[in-house]
């Protein structure tokens, strides 16, 4: 029986701050015109990561009533809870334990339902290592005895957005001749594209499945596996034994499941298991990595695993005043709940950074897209924002208008890393810097705008006047690091995971289940025989979806 979750709305924090909010008028300009520490204070250090707080529209008192709201909730409980690994997916029944993935060796055992987490994912780390040094090394070879140059991680949702999502952000510590690349669509294009110019003697499969059960995945694996033994047809043998050797070669896998594994046809000793307390969008930093580690080598994965821990360790022992992640999940409660923000936008300036937006999306609203609080009683505030973003300076030419000058609030983070990893110059120029300027110049105009008198002054005529003027208290906070190593990047998403877990703490729900993505997949296996032949299948479909199955019927080339 889950424990009853509180209402937020009703605690006087919540009528605190709508009170507040009624009484206080954004005015960045004057806010910090009056307050000259402004920048200082509400600027913070979270591990390698710089985070200016202090363009965001909140005064002392805003962040002391939200501070109040944290407190009237049970967030610094709930996060004790969570490290301590209690049950608090209650609708799994599960603890929620991403944390102790990244815990070095030798801290106090963690032992959680009887198990010695600590030894546990020390093992399987182990093994994961084993297997990328094997492979970086050309000591795992394919069947043929070709050395592997490419890794193909099949997965999708958490089982593929991190992965790829790091290893595009590492790209500069990959090793050279090893290439990772990653099929996650059930459309067959994702597989037959990225396939198209593989070699199947130096290809292996990574299947990734934290429950060895997704429709996508599987289908794409049996694919891989087709592909492979018709890619290899004369060069190894047309019998069982000789396609099971293939397979073990050139597939691996990492999964909860492992018998379901070994049904597939892969040999449990080249599994890697993690454990249900992992949610699949928390998992980048277990077995599921396992390409990432492969590309940049054990060491870099294990400084990968130290940022996420510097952050946690943050997190749990920082008080709430200086304590990063919690104040800006509630920062972006104040947005989403009292300023009316339905979105949130996460702009990196860095390339390198281009799958960040997309890896959030899921982190964050399959965490906090909920409509029942924990306990089943409906939700009475809003959840969960909409995530977006691009990398910066592109989204400056498209998307900025609307976040500049717009009718919508949209908070904004900017990210971005003080040390380029190609430091180019356009004759005398640092591109770098040039990019940076933009970084800077975006936060100053989003936060400041410019008033009709500074227009007026340009000499701009008087009929476009409105036009020109930027209102400003557009909020954004600043993340800045030194560069982009695989600590920073473990610490920017740790950060973003207990931002999120900040907010659905506030929220009273449960963000470490999905129960939303389920209806679909249930009907999708409902609606299959209906595209294939079963008339019953067809005719049992509301009319819009029979008459959209029977356009695509009659048009199917
Ligand atoms: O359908 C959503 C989901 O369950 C995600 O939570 C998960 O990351 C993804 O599917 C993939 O699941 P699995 O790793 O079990 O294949």
């Amino acid at each position: 029986m889950a424990a009853p979750s509180h209402d937020p709305t009703s605690t006087a924090a919540w009528s605190a701050l709508l009170a507040h909010r009624d009484a206080t008028t954004p005015d960045l300009r004057g806010w910090f015109d009056a307050d000259p520490g402004r920048a200082q204070r509400l600027t913070m250090d979270v591990a390698d990561l710089h985070v200016d707080l202090s363009k965001n529209l909140v005064t002392d008192e805003t962040l002391a009533l939200l501070s109040d709201l944290a407190e009237q909730t049970g967030v610094l409980d709930r996060l004790q809870a969570m490290f301590a690994g209690e049950h608090i997916n209650v609708t799994e029944d599960r603890a929620v334990l991403h944390t102790a993935l990244r815990r070095p060796a030798g801290l106090d055992p963690l032992t959680v339902d009887g198990q010695d987490v600590d030894a546990d994912v020390q093992a399987e780390l182990a093994k994961v290592y084993e297997f990328a040094r094997a492979v970086r090394s050309g000591e795992w070879t394919g069947v043929t005895g070709q050395r592997i140059t490419t890794v193909v991680n099949i997965g999708i949702g958490g089982s593929d957005l991190g992965p790829v999502m790091a290893y595009e952000a590492l790209a500069a510590y990959r090793q050279p001749g090893l290439t990772c690349r990653f099929v996650s669509n059930i459309d067959p294009t994702d597989l037959a594209e990225t396939t198209a110019d593989l070699d199947p003697a130096s290809t292996l499969f990574i299947v990734a499945s934290k429950t060895f059960g997704t429709l996508e995945t599987l289908t794409n694996a049996r694919l891989a596996r087709q592909w492979l033994w018709d890619g290899l047809a004369g060069e190894i043998d047309d019998d069982d034994t000789s396609r099971r050797e293939a397979v073990a070669r050139h597939f691996v896998a990492v999964s909860t499941a492992l018998d379901k594994v070994a049904d597939f046809g892969i040999d449990p000793d080249n599994a890697f298991g993690f454990w249900d307390w992992v949610g699949g969008r928390y998992s980048v930093d277990s077995a599921i990595g396992t390409s990432l580690a492969v590309a940049v080598g054990p060491e870099r994965f294990a400084e990968f695993l130290a940022g996420f821990h510097a952050v946690d360790e943050h997190v749990r022992t920082t008080p709430l005043e200086r304590n990063v992640p919690l104040l800006m999940g509630l920062l972006n409660v104040w947005y989403v709940n009292f300023l009316g923000a339905h979105t949130h936008a996460v702009l990196p300036y860095s390339q390198y950074l281009h799958r960040f937006p997309a890896y959030l999306q899921q982190l964050t609203m399959e965490s906090n897209g909920k409509s029942v609080r924990w306990d089943g009683r409906p939700v009475t505030c809003d959840t969960g924002e909409v995530f977006w973003g691009e990398p910066g300076t592109n989204g400056q030419h498209a998307f900025y208008q609307l976040i500049h000058q717009g009718t919508r609030l949209i908070p904004a983070d900017f990210v971005a890393f003080a040390t380029p990893q190609h430091a180019l110059t356009d004759g005398d120029t640092d591109v770098h810097a040039l990019f940076m300027a933009n970084f800077f110049a975006q936060t100053k105009a989003l936060a400041f705008g410019k008033t009709a008198e500074e227009v007026r002054a340009e000499g701009t005529a008087e009929d476009v006047v409105p036009a020109r003027v930027f209102p400003g208290n557009r909020p954004t906070t600043s993340i800045i690091a030194a560069s982009l190593t695989p600590s920073v990047l473990g610490q920017l998403i740790a950060l973003y995971e207990h931002i999120t877990f900040a907010e659905g703490a506030v929220w009273g729900i449960d963000s470490f289940d999905q129960w939303g993505v389920e209806l679909g997949k249930q009907l999708a296996l409902q609606i299959a025989p209906a595209l294939t032949g079963d008339d019953d299948a067809l005719r049992s479909q509301d009319p819009s979806t029979q008459g959209l199955i029977d356009w695509y019927l009659a048009h199917r080339a």
